[in-house]
């Protein structure tokens, strides 16, 4: 997008003298407020804006209020959904946004009354949850970021867009890019995982994808980045929980993904659920505002999210509702989601002077900009198109994306047969064990939009595909155990017009027996695939913290005892988070972290089983040993200290004793961040750098990179793999202590077999920058040690200095 000033100039020439007389590059927010970008051009455009004050210039107050409110229409996706009347609120202008309405003919219907009913023909403005697929699912977020793809996933978002736009919803709440370090909480997801570098790339990935960097293109769709801000910094990764962190750490760990979806043109913002040192987000002058408007010079419109205007009340900010509609709307929230807030006690406080009806002509002039941006003034309807149908080229599409998002964890050499993977020779007989091996539905995971289980392959269908009878299967045990098991059964997370019965009366499911029949099964194969994990709808998303992260219910005996036979065993992981699996990572040779792979899930699984796909994929997150160990990210601080002993046992003496360090566990990860392998290996070279040392002066110029550091990178193994180069930078001095490392560069990689290939990684001011003590941007003195591999272990290194 056109920017009226060039961010990175800021930088030039601003060369201060820190208090302790050490020559630092800054940028301070003040001087970013006084030349914010503009990072929506379509936005900021002035016939566009000439339009929307000519149409503010002929509103009532409420005309304008109702812009700012939106309802559900549809099913719910939160707890008690509105039930208005619908027609008559948008024929009186009092509802600006309609969501969780899709369809063309519902969607027009609605848009019809808007245009041809209201007094000023305001089109309305549909909103949904299309976060990984509209029809065609494809894999939950957190997999599509093990891609480690930004390219894969505009074109998620392109497919998504498309299939929308069909729907008849030109905004999707997408992407979800909070950084998630927790794995208890359970919209770790819905998320790129724990990086802010990946999650950056990946939340443009997305923009770029579904805006198209044209609004008016009629296959696109206006984001709404979500949640702003921090709201995955959840304490104790319960969701809907306050967030307590230091500006520091706001805007160098939690913000950039945001930053990056706004710079990329994202129009709309979604503002979360949690407080932030003490603010909520949804009334927060300082995010909202100060930091969304001013620095970074948004200029589209901020959502609230789902009643999350009337929540203030529960945050006890204010003690009615009126005080917390105020709130949130002069923070800078323009549209109340399903918080019936705005609607009832905004125009009161206008006409009591204790709003400005500037805030309403704000907010409602933000609307109005991305109603004319979309185009949905001069083409407000969508054309009925025949019932989707999952083509060939779809399934392809799905198939292949779900493939690249399979990271295989580990896959160790069995006696006699060699590696386990890909499945060779030896597995005649093969049997499929678990409660995920027979459920399409799971493959499409949580917030599949209006994907349809009946469209979706199961692992157990696509391994049939390929063995035939020489498949074995057993369900081995249910996800959970007892009546939980019947309750999820009974449970949607869209569907809460039907609730369960509260009497569950179904039997409960006797495991033991059911586990002693997969053992049998297993007897009789040459190799076990254990597909085991989590129930997607009710385990995995909003609303679904885990105190504990093993495997849930029985899985683990069932696991345990197929094991105990002695075959081989292959683990298959279908979750939304890491989960504790110490046990199979010591005891199992393979194992394989599927995630939710989409409609497509069983052939992609089965395409890497079977070695048809080589898997590429990293994990964007840390896998724990034990969720005590949570939140776990290997960008870690450093500590006084550090934990340089033999952590695998009790503490036997006081050196072991005195260190930052659990006395039962070990630090690190079981699979760590950027952790994932292929079929081929790869070796690195000692990386390299272009000049040893960089000038703080040309830090600070900021044209051009300010050094590059290189690396071969050769596929030493026997057949074709793509590696996931990454590189990690330690900043070994600095006045605000830094990360033991931080991922500042990663590229994909295909490589031949004896291929070799050089990688270079540019880095300048927005890689070497950190905030210090006083929220400025800053290049200091130092040196940094530079780490080149494959995962977050990477221990290829050299350095550099700035000086
Ligand atoms: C609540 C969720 O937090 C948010 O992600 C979603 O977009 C809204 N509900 C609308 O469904």
């Amino acid at each position: 997008m056109k920017k009226k000033f060039e961010p990175v100039l800021l930088v030039a020439s601003l060369i201060f003298l820190s208090p302790l007389s050490i020559p630092i590059a800054v940028r301070s927010a003040a001087q970013a407020t006084a030349l914010a970008p503009v990072p929506n051009a379509q936005l900021a455009d002035r016939k566009l804006n000439a339009r929307v004050e000519a149409l503010l210039k002929q509103m009532t107050l409420e005309e304008k209020i109702g812009q700012t409110v939106q309802y559900s229409a549809g099913f719910a996706t939160g707890p008690a959904g509105s039930k208005a009347s619908y027609d008559e609120l948008v024929q009186r202008g009092a509802a600006g946004s309609l969501i969780n309405v899709y369809g063309a003919e519902r969607t027009n219907h609605y848009q019809h009354i808007a245009m041809e009913k209201s007094r000023l023909h305001i089109p309305l403005l549909f909103g949904m949850d299309v976060i990984h697929g509209d029809r065609t699912t494809f894999p939950v977020p957190l997999g599509l970021a093990a891609s480690w793809d930004p390219k894969l996933i505009a074109t998620v978002a392109r497919t998504s867009a498309v299939e929308a736009r069909a729907d008849g919803i030109p905004w999707v709440f997408s992407p979800m890019v909070d950084i998630a370090r927790d794995a208890r909480w359970g919209r770790i997801v819905e998320s790129a995982g724990e990086d802010p570098f990946l999650g950056s790339a990946i939340a443009r990935g997305w923009v770029e994808g579904y805006q198209q960097n044209d609004l008016t293109k009629p296959d696109s769709v206006a984001v709404s980045v979500k949640h702003f801000a921090a709201y995955g910094a959840a304490i104790a990764g319960r969701d809907y929980n306050a967030t307590d962190m230091s500006d520091i750490t706001l805007r160098q760990v939690y913000l950039p993904p945001y930053r990056a979806a706004v710079d990329a043109g994202a129009a709309t913002v979604m503002s979360s659920f949690n407080s932030i040192n003490g603010v909520p987000a949804t009334a927060n002058p300082y995010t909202l505002t100060q930091i969304l408007r001013k620095e970074w010079g948004f200029d589209g419109l901020v959502v609230s999210d789902w009643g999350s205007v009337a929540e203030l009340l529960n945050h006890a900010i204010g003690p009615d509702g009126a005080t917390v509609a105020r709130k949130a709307l002069t923070a800078g929230v323009d549209m109340d989601m399903e918080g019936n807030l705005y609607a009832t006690t905004i125009a009161a406080q206008v006409r009591s002077g204790a709003i400005p009806e500037a805030v309403v002509d704000e907010a409602a002039r933000r609307i109005l900009r991305v109603k004319f941006a979309l185009g949905l003034f001069d083409n407000p309807y969508t054309t009925v198109t025949p019932a989707y149908e999952p083509t060939a080229e779809k399934r392809a599409q799905a198939r292949a994306v779900g493939a690249e998002t399979i990271v295989l964890l580990k896959n160790d050499p069995v006696e006699g047969v060699g590696s386990l993977l890909p499945l060779g020779k030896y597995a005649k007989t093969v049997a499929l064990i678990g409660p995920l091996a027979d459920s399409a539905k799971e493959m499409l995971g949580s917030w599949g939009a209006l994907g349809d289980a009946k469209f979706a392959i199961s692992l157990k269908q696509a391994l049939q595909e390929r063995l035939g009878d020489r498949l074995l299967y057993a369900k081995g045990c249910g996800v959970l155990a007892g009546n939980d098991e019947n309750v999820l059964k009974h449970v949607s997370f869209i569907d809460q017009e039907n609730p369960p019965s509260p009497n569950v009366t179904e039997a409960v499911p006797d495991d033991a027996k059911t586990i002693a029949e997969a053992v049998e099964t297993a007897k009789k194969a040459d190799v076990a695939i254990l597909a085991l994990g989590e129930n997607a709808d009710w385990m995995t998303g909003e609303a679904s913290s885990r105190a504990y992260l093993d495997l849930p219910g029985n899985q683990e005996k069932l696991l345990e005892a197929v094991a105990a036979t002695g075959k081989p065993v292959v683990l298959i992981m279908f979750t939304g988070r890491p989960n504790a699996i110490k046990w199979a990572g010591a005891h199992l040779p393979a194992i394989v972290e599927a995630w939710y792979p989409g409609m497509e899930g069983g052939h992609a699984v089965a395409d890497i089983l079977f070695g048809d796909v080589n898997p590429s994929a990293k994990s964007p997150v840390s896998f724990p040993r034990a969720t005590g160990q949570e939140p776990l990210y290997y960008a870690q601080m450093p500590t006084g200290r550090p934990a340089h002993v033999d952590l695998s046992h009790i503490p036997s003496n006081a050196v072991e004793k005195f260190v930052s360090r659990y006395i039962d566990e070990e630090n690190s990860a079981l699979f760590p961040f950027g952790w994932g392998l292929s079929y081929t290996r790869f070796s690195y070279s000692q990386p390299t750098v272009d000049k040893a040392q960089v000038s703080l002066q040309d830090m600070a110029q900021g044209h051009g990179p300010g050094l590059t550091v290189g690396v071969d990178v050769r596929n030493t193994g026997s057949v074709a793999g793509t590696e996931v180069v990454q590189l990690y930078l330690r900043n070994t001095s600095s006045s605000v202590e830094q990360p033991v490392r931080e991922l500042k560069g990663f590229q994909r990689v295909a490589l031949a077999p004896g291929e070799s290939k050089h990688v270079e990684f540019p880095l300048g001011f927005d890689e070497l920058s950190f905030y210090n003590a006083e929220s400025k941007r800053v290049v200091e003195p130092t040196t940094y040690k530079v780490f080149a591999g494959g995962s977050s272990l990477a221990s290829k290194e050299t350095s550099f200095e700035v000086k």
